[in-house]
């Protein structure tokens, strides 16, 4: 009998209607949309505005667009895995909120925190599930609200991010197609250099903590683009390379959304042209583990059953990883 695989069958997003462009953050703090475009590539990014709007409310959403556009039933689901850094809360899990939420009554679900690397992880972890043949379909979703924890004082950090949630289903195929192979990497060193030091159990909420800005994202920005642009493309090379993919085997490099600069080098690195490189920072910005599933989501149409995908991401922990995934349906069949 031929190996089950995962094969992605659907793709579902969500990105807030409120448009932060550089020009407001140009009122914000001492930053101009000349330095942002220059250095990042970002011209805007998505704010989810409003009180009592976490990040459950953007998985959601995507995810009641994934099941529309595929005609899923939500009872059908087994388990739907969250990976966020931004939950609603720290307990219980926005997934659990998501899957009551849709009606998806018969799954289980958990979040994952791999900050940027999130979606990676939660799609090999998924695959699994599917792969051991336990279960038929899972929902792996990544979304970030990142304007929750962002400092608008702090120009280097705050320009950056943008809110968002994509998300993909999972079901099982014996064709040879779906996720094929993955390096998962983390180095918990990068602690140094991109953390949120307070709000957890080693440094919980305090006035202290708050009057010191300590609940905000702190990245030392420079040190982690280093450490970005080598480790994301080395991973991305080596997963290709061990598939036998070159340059023109592969149709789509799929990378983290965090800085133009660090998806230029891994495209380079990997040999390929801009014209195959999936690309949606200069609208949505850095949206943590919404990334990837965001770009799935902007360019499902375009994708075809059998092409070659890599997807690659970079960030807090570190963490980061690569993976290669065959594409499993022709986009025009997308109902929209
Ligand atoms: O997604 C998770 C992982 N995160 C990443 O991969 C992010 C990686 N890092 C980056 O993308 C970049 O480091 C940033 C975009 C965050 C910063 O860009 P940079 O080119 O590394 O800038 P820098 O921090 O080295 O600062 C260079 C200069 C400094 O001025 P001086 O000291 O040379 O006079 C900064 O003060 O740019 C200044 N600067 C700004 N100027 C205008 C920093 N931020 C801004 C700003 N507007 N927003």
């Amino acid at each position: 009998m031929n190996k089950i695989r995962a094969a992605i069958t659907a793709v579902g997003g969500y990105v807030p209607d409120y448009i932060l462009t550089n020009k407001e953050l140009e009122t914000m703090v001492e930053t101009t949309d000349e330095w942002i475009t220059t250095r990042t590539g970002i011209k805007e990014r998505r704010i989810l505005k409003g009180n009592n709007q976490g990040v459950s409310v953007m998985g959601i959403a995507a995810v009641k667009d994934m099941l529309a556009k595929s005609g899923t039933d939500p009872k059908e689901i087994d388990l739907l895995i969250f990976a966020t850094i931004t939950p609603d809360m720290t307990f219980p899990a926005s997934s659990n909120v998501v899957a009551t939420a849709i009606g998806a009554v018969n799954a289980f679900s958990y979040d994952m925190g791999a900050a940027c690397s999130g979606f990676l992880y939660a799609l090999a972890t998924g695959a699994s599930f599917i792969q051991s043949g336990m279960y038929k379909k899972v929902v792996v979703i990544g979304g970030d609200k990142m304007s929750s924890i962002l400092d608008y004082t702090d120009r280097t950090t705050c320009i950056i991010f943008g809110d968002g949630a994509g998300c993909v289903l999972l079901e099982p195929t014996t064709e040879d197609e779906g996720v094929m192979d993955y390096i998962l990497r983390s180095d918990g060193s990068g602690e140094t250099y991109l953390h949120m030091k307070a709000g957890g159990s080693r440094l919980p909420a305090s006035h202290e903590t708050v009057d010191k800005r300590q609940h905000f994202v702190y990245q030392e920005g420079s040190a982690v683009f280093k450490f970005a642009v080598t480790n994301m493309a080395d991973v991305a090379a080596q997963v290709a390379e061990r598939n036998g993919l070159t340059a023109d085997s592969i149709t789509w490099l799929v990378p983290h959304q965090a800085n133009k600069r660090i998806i230029d080098a891994t495209a380079s690195r990997v040999g390929i042209t801009e014209d195959k490189v999936m690309m949606n920072i200069e609208r949505y910005g850095n949206t943590t583990a919404g990334t990837l599933p965001l770009l799935l989501w902007d360019y499902e149409k375009q994708l075809k059953r059998g092409d070659n995908l890599i997807l690659a991401a970079f960030g807090g922990g570190f963490t980061w990883g690569a993976m290669y995934v065959k594409w499993a349906y022709d986009g025009t069949r997308v109902r929209h």
